[in-house]
């Protein structure tokens, strides 16, 4: 793949201390060459299956210069078009404005320019005075151009390489380790989008790892606390917190409250997560967790209330046509609590819900990004909410994501002072920064972190 050759699969050598040289965050030239050696070369999310159901229904999705189609076909099947007529080149299906994408439903689609037509299969079906081409229009001249696209955990994904590798093949190891937690059954309670004021890399980095919690968002501390680790996965990485000794792999990915009452921290952490952050949880966790004072006996200890707690979660929501999947706690454990998808994708995933984070860049500017994020949980049957894709101004996220941007813009200006060296990521903690950054430096060559010792 790429320029730099097949992916190494990296050992988990990135323990040892690393430099990031911050021309990755800050350079504009970095920037242009990404197009042509990252982005082109990678396979993104783009969409979600479950956004295009019918046949017709299609999603569009923008990177840098390029525009991608994501159709459902008369026979069902699901193919991706660059978004652009072959005729003079006019992009096809336009991005309303204020949009993130475009998002409909179409029996075919006429260029907005010259009329020129295609079906769903992406063949042209009308060309105005085709006879003046004297012949040369071949179906190979006037149909969309193809791209690849397949599915995974209820993802669309497409690259734009022709030459790519299969997609499950690229998303190894992570695509096995989150197989179990059915990802593709989960829809969205919410997500959200934003022009932001740092490198895509930057806000990407605000969520892989737990090293900041204490000190961003120091409210989590009251609710015990956790060791966090990093691990270097291949061309991905993973993230987790140590379970405490005996407790439940599930209570550690909650983060249960621990503390003096655990009946008391736990439905305080529930609401405080839920209310602030609206991610990481349910309403049925919530809800059971409040009744955990009037269920159990003062005293229970901390790895009875967690059991208890998630027990009586999973049976009533299993009672409202909820099923969460059954995760053998020694894969929860390997799992983690989020995966980085490279180059630009982390899943937060759980049992019965999971939050992602997206970016990409804006333009040519490093400073810039699109970020996103989005909430899924699992719903009965039929009674998931339409969502879209909302513009939400920074001040206007959950407040613990406020947190984090408030960090993200401040790195973006930091990163650019003469007097910074280098970022130097925490090796247990933050190895999932240096593991982006050593996959990174493979597709552009150059970048590579450097050890410290
Ligand atoms: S550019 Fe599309 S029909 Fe002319
Ligand atoms: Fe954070």
């Amino acid at each position: 793949m790429g320029e730099m050759g097949k992916i190494v699969e990296t050992p988990d050598e990135l323990a040892e201390p690393v430099i990031v040289p911050p021309e990755a965050y800050v350079s504009e030239d970095y920037v242009r060459a990404e197009r042509d050696k990252l982005w082109r070369k990678v396979w993104l999310q783009a969409g979600r299956v479950e956004d295009i159901p019918n046949p017709g229904d299609h999603v569009t999705y923008d990177i840098l210069d390029d525009s991608v189609i994501m159709l459902r076909g008369s026979d069902g099947t699901i193919r991706a078009f660059h978004n652009v007529c072959p005729h003079r080149g006019r992009k096809l299906i336009d991005t309303p404005k204020g949009m993130r994408n475009a998002r409909g439903t179409k029996n075919n689609i006429i260029c907005g320019y010259h009329a020129w037509t295609f079906d769903l299969d992406g063949k042209n079906t009308f060309i105005e005075h085709q006879d003046d081409w004297q012949g040369c229009l071949t179906e190979d001249r006037t149909s969309l151009g193809k791209v690849n696209v397949d599915t995974w955990g209820g993802w669309l994904w497409i690259n734009l390489d022709p030459d790519c590798m299969p997609l499950r093949e690229y998303l190894e190891p992570a695509a096995s380790m989150l197989d179990p937690f059915q990802l593709e059954n989960m829809r969205t309670r919410w997500r959200k989008w934003v022009i932001f004021e740092c490198n895509w890399k930057v806000a990407m980095e605000a969520f892989c790892e737990t090293y900041h919690v204490p000190g961003t968002h120091p409210e989590f501390m009251e609710f015990g606390q956790f060791r966090g680790w990093g691990r270097n996965q291949g061309l991905h990485s993973n993230i987790g917190y140590d379970a405490p000794k005996g407790q439940e792999e599930d209570a550690a990915k909650l983060r249960l409250g621990a503390g003096e009452d655990p009946r008391v921290t736990t439905a305080e952490m529930q609401t405080f997560t839920w209310e602030n952050a609206n991610t990481n949880t349910t309403r049925t966790l919530v809800d059971v967790a409040l009744r955990l004072k009037d269920e159990l006996p003062e005293g229970t200890p901390a790895v009875e209330v967690s059991k208890y707690w998630l027990t009586t979660a999973r049976a009533e929501d299993e009672a409202r046509g909820v099923t969460w999947p059954v995760v053998d706690p020694q894969h929860t454990a390997k799992s983690g609590t989020s995966w980085q998808v490279f180059p630009n994708q982390q899943i937060g995933h759980a049992v019965n819900n999971m939050l992602c984070y997206q970016a990409r860049p804006y333009g040519n500017n490093p400073d810039m990004c699109i970020f996103e994020a989005a909430v899924y949980e699992l719903y009965p049957e039929g009674q998931a909410p339409e969502t879209e894709w909302e513009y939400t101004e920074p001040e206007d996220w959950p407040p613990v994501l406020q947190q984090d941007f408030n960090n993200m813009a401040a790195v973006q200006q930091g990163m650019k002072n003469v007097g910074f060296k280098g970022a130097q990521p925490n090796p247990y903690m933050e190895r999932a920064v240096a593991s982006l950054h050593y996959n990174l430096s493979r597709f552009m060559g150059r970048g590579e972190p450097h050890k410290i010792k």
